[in-house]
């Protein structure tokens, strides 16, 4: 949630920090503003909407400044207008700060302070401390600063009476440092920091100091601390290729997706160099958690594990987890799934999981996220940069993931040889079979049926249920459809008053145990007028329903894989019929750095 980014260097950097929220915007996009240092004084241009808003106002002004830094906006207190859209400028006009994270004593803080505020955010409240504080040295202050803050930051100041710095300090909200031949650039995402020779990842009570061709990092007690240097692997989070939308791009991604997870983790000894096999032996219960279309492939995995094993599989949101007063049993695993790597939600959980003293895995997309440091073990997902906000790409690399795993997990406990390597084959195998033009065209056709909807319903059992789950998000995500997923069975007990002759329902039918119980659920929704679309492999009568989407006749454990994407283009045609951006809906931000 929220980008910034700053640069100071050895010419004009304001291109560069424009060009660096730009590959931010996904955080947020309700307002963008570059704070500048210009011939020795503090200057601010500032824009309601997105980015493009702002580089057209900065267009008009032309700065020029060596130290520079910038915020793209996802409002969290305040409404998304100018006045309250960073950076913020004390009232001496010395100071200018960008800040990413939620002060949450920000209203205490106000009281203390008693003096006037211009927004109703949040973050200003750091900038009067600033201005109280200011003991002519930057760093100093920030330090003690720092100490009545409680909550998360990444924040980036720049001030008049310190040119040729820029300051930057991080509690929580992910922050990184870079050093490239043009100057020093600090970013609060490590995909989005573009060229540099290499990074560092700040940690809590980090506090650094950015000259053009330097970067010092120091701790709390005014310390200068040594972190890993890490070499950032090129990202093209900017570039769209051929394709009007991320999303669109992302979506024909997947099979390359697959194939490359499945390439990093083909064999047991790959598994067992990640994860000890006397950790699996240990494991008698998994929970797995996650926020959003994570959590749904947690829910899925679950499914896939079950298939597989006899250990006692539970999902938890981690919004609900960190509140709940369930303590794990000791010989509990838990496994957080995340793509970016950075949700708060999902980071507090993995961090109370530690407390327990429980075994932690992480599954993410995000080399050197907060996510892959904090926890025992990390697997990752090489779905490359997810810049769209639904997710994708990432979440069909997740479910790869998760029959790999499962697939290591039977191969240790039962004592089976060659089953991840069976299990890579047949992923392999099955992302061959998105057929990505005939799935888009077929996708685009549903569209129109639907996509003057209100309402509509998605039911399925089983796997087929945590597909209804993901597709339905998916759909409310891009299109503003209200769209509600029901395990099949569960219609008749409510939700079936709400159809009528103008409803569609997706109905999922994908496993052949099921189809007659799934059937009678399909012609409970038909007797009620609902118009149904049915996806499924198998040879149905369809007289009666609206639309049959015949599924190739793959193995129907890996179906999930190939059926979402389906509706991964559903979701986002209909976005494209109504005129909307699915890249940036409403009110969303693809990575949540706050609880
Ligand atoms: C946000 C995004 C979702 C995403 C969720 C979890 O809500 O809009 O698309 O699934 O965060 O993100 P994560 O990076 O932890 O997978």
């Amino acid at each position: 949630m929220c980008g910034i980014f700053g640069m100071i260097g050895k010419s004009n950097v304001v291109p560069n920090v424009l060009g660096g929220i730009e590959g931010l915007e996904y955080r947020g996009y309700d307002s963008a503003g570059i704070g500048y240092i210009e011939k020795n004084k503090v200057k601010v241009i500032k824009q309601v909407g997105e980015i493009k808003n702002l580089k057209t106002e900065v267009g008009r002004v032309n700065p020029v400044s060596f130290n520079c830094v910038a915020h793209t906006r996802w409002a969290t207190h305040g409404k998304p207008n100018k006045t309250n859209a960073h950076p913020f400028v004390s009232t001496n006009k010395d100071f200018c700060l960008v800040h990413n994270g939620i002060i949450e004593n920000y209203a205490e803080l106000k009281k203390q302070l008693n003096c006037k505020f211009l927004s109703e955010t949040d973050s200003e409240v750091i900038l009067k401390l600033i201005e109280k504080y200011y003991c002519e040295n930057m760093l100093e202050t920030l330090v003690k600063v720092s100490k009545l803050l409680k909550g998360s930051y990444a924040l980036a100041i720049i001030s008049s009476k310190e040119p040729d710095k820029l300051f930057v300090s991080k509690m929580v909200s992910p922050c990184v440092v870079g050093i490239s031949a043009d100057g020093t650039k600090v970013c609060s995402d490590i995909n989005g920091i573009g060229k540099v020779d290499y990074s560092y990842v700040l940690e809590n009570n980090n506090f650094a100091v950015l000259t053009v061709d330097g970067i010092k990092i120091y701790n709390e007690k005014l310390e200068q601390v040594k972190l890993k240097k890490i070499k950032v692997e090129k990202s093209d989070i900017n570039n769209k290729g051929k394709f009007d939308y991320f999303m669109q791009k992302e979506i024909y991604e997947i099979p390359n997706s697959v194939n490359n997870t499945v390439n990093l983790y083909q064999t047991f000894e790959q598994f067992e160099k990640v994860l000890p096999k006397t950790i699996v032996k240990k494991t008698k219960n998994i929970i797995i958690v996650g926020c959003g279309t994570a959590y749904h492939a947690g829910l899925m995995g679950r499914k896939i594990f079950e298939q597989n094993l006899n250990i006692n599989i539970k999902n938890e949101l981690a919004s609900e987890f960190i509140y709940s007063k369930f303590v794990p049993p000791k010989n509990t695993l838990m496994i957080f799934v995340s793509q970016s790597g950075e949700t708060a939600d999902t980071l507090k959980a993995l961090k109370i999981a530690k407390q327990y003293g429980l075994k932690t895995i992480a599954i993410t997309n995000v080399k050197n996220s907060s996510i892959s440091f904090i926890a025992d073990y990390c697997f990752y997902t090489l779905a490359g940069a997810e810049v769209a906000v639904a997710s994708t790409k990432a979440y069909v690399s997740q479910l790869s993931m998760f029959y790999l795993l499962a697939s290591y997990f039977k191969e240790v406990i039962m004592d089976k040889i060659g089953l991840v390597e069976s299990t890579a084959n047949n992923l392999k195998n099955i992302s061959k079979q998105i057929n990505l033009t005939k799935f888009n065209i077929l996708a685009n056709n549903v569209a129109n049926d639907i996509y003057l909807s209100q309402s509509l319903y998605m039911i399925g059992r089983n796997f087929d249920y945590v597909t209804a789950l993901e597709s339905s998000l998916k759909l409310k995500e891009i299109s503003y459809i209200h769209s509600e997923a029901y395990a099949s069975g569960e219609l008749k007990h409510g939700t079936i008053s709400l159809i009528d002759n103008n409803t569609f329902v997706f109905a999922f039918l994908t496993e052949k145990d099921l189809l007659e119980k799934s059937l009678s659920n399909v012609n409970e929704v038909i007797s009620r007028g609902g118009k149904v679309i049915l996806l499924t492999q198998y040879n149905l009568k369809s007289d009666n329903v609206y639309k049959l989407i015949k599924l190739n006749n793959i193995d129907e454990f890996y179906m999930p894989i190939v059926v979402i994407v389906i509706m991964q283009l559903i979701a986002f045609h209909v976005s494209v019929l109504k005129k909307l951006n699915p890249d940036k809906p409403r009110s969303l931000a693809k990575s949540v750095t706050v609880e």
